[in-house]
């Protein structure tokens, strides 16, 4: 029976965090479980910082960004006694139970907690959308707006200067960000890990488009290929035979991950906060809570992690009947 649950967030912010840890609090408290917020990810158990919630602390919360139990990338759960150390902790504090927020690697260590027999499940938390299992994580909704909102503003001025725009989003090693936002941006060119890029393609694709009397055009790399700088050199160094058009580069940054969630996430994260509630309720530990066609389901840790998320097949051909250049060559 759990009487005191704890939920802690790691790895990079994601914008439905907040509403994961209200739906888990106000989850708990309505079956009578003592709920702590344990701040700073996984650090935050070494750290012993640990802060009793309760309805009123996570007031307002849903609307917020970020996370506001803070968050980071903790090398003690790396180390080979991390992990037992944490359970140890958390039991002298009489916590019964964990839910971890966070990415691959934040899920990771939860999966080394579950092995050593404490019980806990996870929330893909993440707007790099690369955990497999799950059609989509928290955050991945409200990035992509924050992306296409960005992109749109960069295409008013470029239409204005008739220039081309490099324009580097996040996504560590998947092309998510980048392939989605080139879709409902009307991107032309997509540059994505999984695909290797062709730069005489790219370049007809641009010469073509300026040929067509288009006065401007855009193109997104993801920043897992390589910096928006790196290929913007490559790229000028061959322009001079082949594209007449001045070319700037935007490097959207952090700003990707700070809006305020979007209703899609809003919801996502309260749902997912209170199915990990109810599922430890029931006895389950060791997977995380996805969601897949619509509906919320648990799956097991060793079934998803260390697995690579493909991008969604159907994401690809419309991109391709669309006209974007993405690359022929997979990525091994
Ligand atoms: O994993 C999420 C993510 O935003 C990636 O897309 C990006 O590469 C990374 O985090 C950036 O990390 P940091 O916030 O440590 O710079």
């Amino acid at each position: 029976m759990i009487k005191r649950l704890a939920i802690l967030t790691s790895g990079g912010d994601s914008p439905g965090m907040n509403p994961a840890i209200r739906a888990v609090t106000r989850t708990g408290v309505s079956h009578g479980i003592e709920i702590i917020g344990i701040e700073n990810g996984y650090q935050g158990i070494f750290d012993h910082q640990f802060l009793p919630l309760g309805s009123l602390e996570v007031s307002g919360k849903i609307r917020d960004a970020g996370t506001f139990l803070a968050t980071s990338r903790c090398k003690r759960m790396m180390e080979n006694s991390g992990p037992a150390d944490a359970i140890r902790i958390l039991r002298e504090n009489k916590i019964d139970a964990l839910v971890v927020c966070g990415g691959d690697g934040s899920l990771t260590g939860a999966q080394k907690i579950h092995l050593l027999g404490y019980p806990v499940i996870g929330l893909p938390g993440t707007i790099d959308n690369d955990i497999y299992g799950t059609d989509t994580a928290i955050g991945v909704d409200t990035c992509l707006n924050t992306i296409i909102h960005l992109i749109d503003m960069i295409k008013a001025t470029a239409a204005s200067h008739r220039r081309c725009f490099i324009i580097e989003v996040m996504g560590r090693s998947s092309g998510y960000l980048a392939l989605m936002s080139t879709i409902s941006t009307g991107s032309q060119v997509a540059i994505i890990p999984e695909y290797r890029y062709n730069m005489n393609s790219i370049l007809e694709a641009l010469t073509r488009r300026i040929e067509r009397r288009h006065n401007n055009s855009t193109v997104v790399i993801a920043e897992g290929v390589c910096s928006g700088q790196e290929f913007l050199n490559r790229l000028e160094s061959q322009k001079e035979k082949n594209l007449n058009q001045e070319i700037r580069l935007t490097v959207l940054g952090h700003v990707q991950r700070g809006a305020a969630p979007t209703h899609f996430d809003r919801l996502l994260g309260s749902r997912m906060g209170e199915f990990a509630v109810l599922a430890l309720m029931h006895g389950e530990t060791g997977s995380m809570v996805a969601t897949s066609g619509g509906k919320t389901q648990l799956r097991d840790f060793d079934q998803i992690l260390g697995k690579k998320k493909n991008l969604p097949a159907d994401g690809i051909r419309l991109a391709r009947n669309l006209g974007i250049e993405i690359g022929d060559v997979m990525e091994a």
